[in-house]
């Protein structure tokens, strides 16, 4: 099958925004807790209570921004339950994941420690379901107001005297469905009312984010952008990736040639949507001054037999590398309206980048894309036009490869290239544009490759190595300056050109 690329290295689409590849972690299963938060008296080597293993693979792929505490969660948080001596926080229950009972050991403080010692930004989703107007009000005092005030003294008397710098807050989370069960008109209320007490106190700037729409709820975000957009910095989209419906949403790992076709053809959806929700925003803001916050979205199974039903626990194969790489194109496509994106979740729960079980712990072949796509971190996304050969399965046709191109400040161009097909594997012919022939021929070409030995190929704690990225040795480059890289199936790649 010919798949053929042409990418105008002189033609900018803007830059993808680093915060595209975010990350969200919430009070859910063992997302905080075991899988970032074990405690200063744990076994497990930690740093003030956070576990080093995760802590380091986090930082290899420099994460810059991280979201918490949820998710429905954060529409029952109150922010005063988790400050102050661990051994006297009130405990609650965690309504709706398991019913467990949650101590507030990870709180304000364990929360902002850990994105500095990530090097992150925060983005704080306060509680507008359950919580107070004067409540969201303190919580952003306590964190950010440097001088004398009843927060700041608070903070400072449970150990902080520095303010934290907290540059994104959400207002509220689903507030259609757990956040509230609202309609977009009562939200869009209150929603104004909310921000206006989310104040920025000295040099804190404060980012503001609207609870946006779920999938093709195309009216919640008409009615937002109407009644609220001059009150917003951006406005938020929840999309998952199910194979089948949420009664029976289908194995992580157990799963048919048609299902590995049917998450991929799901996971394409992201492009019509942020399209279509895009086109509505652009009827309120022609200027493109709201971002588009994609903060959940990824491959949501059935959880792993045996498991807490209410923990989200799943494992990670080749498929969520692929549903990882080709949303990641479709964010980057759309870099000048989607400035933010939050993969659901960090560790442990949904699409997860690291899995642990007790002490030891392993990445997922969805980190490695991660890792891997570093390079188009706040790079320059270059316009491309890809004519995708067919990749068709009963009836149906979604294209067989996704690519994407951008250059980065020293001037290497890195494109990312994904073969979705199960069984073929891919030619993709690239041709670059706007360079002299000279520059062309000059051209270094190298790159890496994930692939996997089945569609399941995953990583465990035992065998953590199963899919791990290889060279990508697969390039040739043809007389006429042309490119060309064959993908086995079910890979991704990304080819670097400097
Ligand atoms: O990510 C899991 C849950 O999915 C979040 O808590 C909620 O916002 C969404 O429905």
């Amino acid at each position: 099958m010919t798949n053929r690329t042409v990418i105008n290295t002189d033609r900018s689409k803007g830059s993808i925004n680093r915060n595209i590849y975010g990350h969200f972690s919430e009070h859910l299963g063992r997302c905080i807790y075991e899988g970032i938060w074990v405690g200063e008296d744990s076994d497990i080597p930690n740093t003030q209570g956070i576990r080093n293993d995760v802590l380091e693979a986090l930082r290899k792929l420099n994460l810059p921004v991280l979201r918490w505490p949820g998710g429905c969660f954060a529409d029952e948080y109150h922010w005063r339950d988790g400050i102050g001596p661990r051994e006297t926080r009130k405990r609650m229950i965690n309504t709706h994941w398991g019913g467990v009972v949650e101590n507030n050991h990870f709180g304000t403080h364990e929360f902002l420690l850990l994105c500095e010692l990530l090097g992150c930004e925060p983005y704080i989703n306060g509680n507008v379901g359950s919580g107070t107007v004067q409540e969201m009000q303190e919580w952003v005092e306590y964190m950010t107001f440097d001088g004398e005030s009843p927060m700041a003294n608070e903070r400072q008397a449970n150990g902080r005297e520095e303010p934290w710098k907290v540059s994104y807050f959400g207002v509220g989370n689903e507030n259609w469905g757990c956040g509230g069960n609202m309609r977009p008109e009562y939200y869009a209320d209150l929603y104004r009312r909310y921000q206006t007490y989310v104040r920025n106190y000295g040099d804190n700037r404060i980012f503001r984010i609207a609870c946006g729409a779920s999938d093709f709820d195309y009216n919640w975000t008409e009615v937002l952008m109407r009644e609220a957009a001059r009150f917003m910095d951006g406005l938020t989209l929840h999309y998952y990736t199910i194979p089948h419906n949420w009664q029976r949403k289908g194995s992580a790992t157990d799963f048919e040639t048609s299902e590995w076709f049917e998450t991929l053809r799901k996971a394409l959806v992201m492009d019509e949507l942020v399209q279509k929700h895009s086109t509505i925003m652009d009827k309120y803001d022609p200027q493109k001054r709201i971002s588009l916050i994609v903060d959940e979205w990824g491959t949501w199974y059935d959880v792993e037999p045996g498991t807490n039903p209410g923990f989200l626990y799943q494992q990670n194969t080749m498929r969520d590398a692929l549903v990882a790489a080709a949303t990641l194109h479709i964010f980057h496509n759309h870099c000048d309206r989607v400035r933010m994106a939050n993969i659901a979740q960090t560790v442990n729960v949904l699409q997860a980048v690291i899995l642990t079980e007790g002490a030891r712990m392993t990445v997922t072949p969805t980190y490695h894309v991660f890792d891997m796509f570093q390079v188009h971190h706040d790079a320059e996304a270059l316009d491309i036009n890809h004519q995708a050969a067919s990749y068709s399965l009963n009836g149906a046709s979604i294209p067989q490869t996704s690519v994407s191109a951008s250059r980065g400040k020293d001037g290497v161009i890195h494109v990312s290239l994904c073969n979705l097909s199960h069984d073929e594997p891919a030619e993709i012919t690239l041709e670059l544009r706007g360079l002299t022939q000279q520059t062309i021929g000059a051209l270094s070409l190298s790159g890496t490759l994930l692939q996997g030995n089945a569609l399941n190929a995953h990583n465990t704690v035992e065998q953590p190595e199963e899919v791990s990225p290889s060279e990508l040795t697969s390039i040739e480059q043809h007389e006429d300056g042309t490119i060309r890289v064959t993908l086995p199936p079910a890979s991704v790649a990304v080819l670097r050109a400097g």
